[in-house]
């Protein structure tokens, strides 16, 4: 044999698997002219780190760390990081944990979503650019489970989402509190002047009582029980809180089951299928979840080449009740939710309503995970459906002549008394202006009137902040004044409340309907007819364009100029463009919900 057949190490020379082949360590060499000299190099250097052959012969897992001080929402991450290398060790695999980017709601400016593409971008890439035969992702905090999914969608190896779990509740002075719809009522109290400094102070030290993730159906409930609804977690993985031994015990299978799916070659695209994803809309809408969740889903389903179709979303929803009984829709908290059976409970409730055929990470289905969790048992936080908490899905779609593009509401979450209203526009441009003037004694506004803040929206702010829950007028905050009907091209917190129309699309920025609102025009909302209409007549609304025409917003460099440049608008999940997958392949449901 001629050196030239030989690995510098003495090995033969075709022992190198073609690249498509390659499993384990020897996947995605680095380019260097010599798939031999890569892979020996490859070795010696991880060698290093005091590996053996025996270990590198292993199918390789790749955990996804996202720690960070910033990020105690993922407070927990050592504890899952070490559970899952010990499934995968137990199950013969060779764990390989590296980091991306971590991404906290109120440690992310301008807002943790203007991050997320970023993150799913790094997610992404590091999967491919790295060798392994499946990926355990950890993520939990609001943006990290969706970001996660993309790049993972993207990426297309065998796949797996581990939450971190959900913060444990505390108590204010005898009262169970958790964030953060207590953080928002106990602020409106403070704002309207009910507590004082001093006790807002103490809700302020009981409020986030362990790490975790926010504690009701906010946007990281909401996306941990549609990464379990998809099919992309171990079953039960949505719902331990994050400080329990049922979330290690969950680290663990959860590594082990990866393992499993890297023999099996079981490839995310297998999982996420236009069945799954129809799934995991019926389940937002019966957990009353986050308005967030439905952006996420547009935004996951278009990296595998499908479209959420909205209209469908709301018709599902007139035939979805909301069953699960958690704050903001109902009262209680997820580690109720997970005293309650968890996630099994609520599929078990749903079943009519699912595709039982739709694969999920553990190669059974879900109607045979479904079977697999037993009977169930009796509990008071899922209801049945013949005593929902709330009678439609959560989250209404609007149209009309200010939304051609749909707007939403999230109903369960709204005043029953404004969800068919008429009102007066008082119209802010901006975030900027909203908070120079909400406040101000002589700002001319009534409890009848409809708020409307324009450029918060994808493009508009940038990011699409979550600042669509605006807040009451001062003045009328302490008059008694609870909700008021309030319209923007923004998204909110899924632990927020009240009738607020969000999404709004096209927006502001980009010379969408909205923009041209002014004060005193007369807006109607209607619920029940799901729409949404601006009393000014198009010519009206043409010459207004002319006399203020929209400039969009650019950047000079950097993120921001990729940003600004690529991302999309709300009912395409706020993806960049060149993100989606290359070929559309139909809408989400296709068959008209
Ligand atoms: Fe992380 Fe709420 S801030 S989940």
């Amino acid at each position: 044999m001629s050196s030239e057949d030989q690995h510098p190490d003495g090995a033969p020379r075709h022992d190198i698997a073609p690249e498509a082949a390659a499993t384990g360590i020897s996947k995605g060499l680095t380019h260097y002219g010599d798939r031999g000299f890569s892979l020996f190099l490859r070795k010696a250097f991880i060698k290093g780190a005091g590996y053996t052959d025996a270990a590198l012969d292993r199918p390789v897992v790749g955990i996804v760390n996202t720690g960070s001080a910033y990020n105690p929402c993922h407070g927990n991450m050592p504890q899952l990081i070490d559970a899952v290398r010990r499934g995968i060790m137990l199950a013969g695999g060779l764990p390989m944990d590296f980091p991306t980017i971590s991404v906290h709601e109120s440690f992310s400016a301008p807002t943790s979503m203007y991050l997320r593409n970023l993150m799913s971008m790094d997610t992404e890439e590091m999967i491919r650019a790295q060798p392994m035969d499946a990926v355990v992702l950890i993520g939990g905090c609001d943006k990290t489970v969706p970001a996660q999914l993309m790049g993972a969608a993207s990426a297309g190896i065998p796949a797996i989402q581990l939450i971190t779990g959900s913060m444990l509740t505390g108590s204010h002075r005898g009262e169970r509190v958790g964030a953060c719809t207590d953080c928002r009522r106990y602020w409106g109290r403070f704002r309207a002047e009910e507590i004082d400094a001093d006790e807002i102070a103490d809700v302020n030290n009981q409020l986030v009582a362990s790490v975790g993730t926010c504690s009701v159906m906010g946007t990281a409930s909401t996306m941990a029980c549609i990464a379990e609804a998809l099919g992309m977690t171990v079953p039960g993985g949505a719902s331990p809180p994050a400080v329990t031994a049922d979330r290690i015990r969950v680290a663990e299978q959860t590594g082990e089951q990866a393992v499993r799916m890297a023999r099996e070659r079981l490839t995310i695209d297998r999982i996420l299928t236009p069945a799954a994803f129809e799934n995991a809309m019926r389940v937002l809408l019966a957990i009353g979840g986050s308005t967030n969740g439905i952006v996420h889903l547009a935004a996951i389903a278009g990296r595998m080449g499908y479209d959420i179709d909205l209209a469908a979303l709301d018709r599902m929803g007139r035939d979805t009740p909301v069953l699960l009984d958690l704050k903001p829709s109902g009262d209680h908290y997820m580690e109720d939710f997970h005293h309650a059976g968890g996630m099994a409970t609520l599929l078990r409730e749903l079943k009519p309503l699912l595709h039982l055929d739709a694969l999920t990470v553990t190669g059974r289905t879900l109607g045979e995970e479904i079977e697999r969790a037993g009977p169930g048992f009796a509990q008071d936080v899922v209801r049945p459906r013949a005593h929902p908490i709330y009678p439609q899905g959560g989250i209404a779609v609007l149209r009309g002549n200010l939304a051609p593009g749909g707007a939403i509401i999230k109903q369960s979450a709204a005043d029953p008394r404004l969800m068919e209203h008429a009102g007066r526009a008082v119209v802010f441009e901006d975030a900027e202006d909203l908070a120079n003037r909400i406040d101000r004694d002589d700002l001319d506004v009534t409890a009848d009137d409809i708020l409307v803040l324009k450029r918060i929206g994808p493009k508009g702010a940038p990011g699409m902040p979550e600042a669509g829950y605006i807040p009451i007028p001062r003045k009328l905050a302490r008059a008694g004044v609870k909700d008021i009907v309030r319209i923007s091209d923004g998204r909110m917190s899924g632990t927020a409340f009240g009738t607020i129309v969000l999404h709004v699309t096209p927006e502001a920025a980009v010379g969408g309907p909205l923009a041209h609102v002014r004060d005193g025009d007369r807006i109607s909302l209607s619920v029940a007819s799901r729409t949404l209409h601006l009393d000014v007549s198009d010519a009206e609304l043409a010459r207004r364009a002319a006399e203020r025409p929209v400039v969009e917003p650019t950047a000079e460099r950097g993120y921001r100029k990729l940003f600004l440049s690529a991302v999309n608008q709300a009912d395409q999940g706020v993806d960049f463009d060149f993100l989606r997958a290359a070929h559309t392949r139909g809408k989400v449901p296709n068959s008209g919900g």
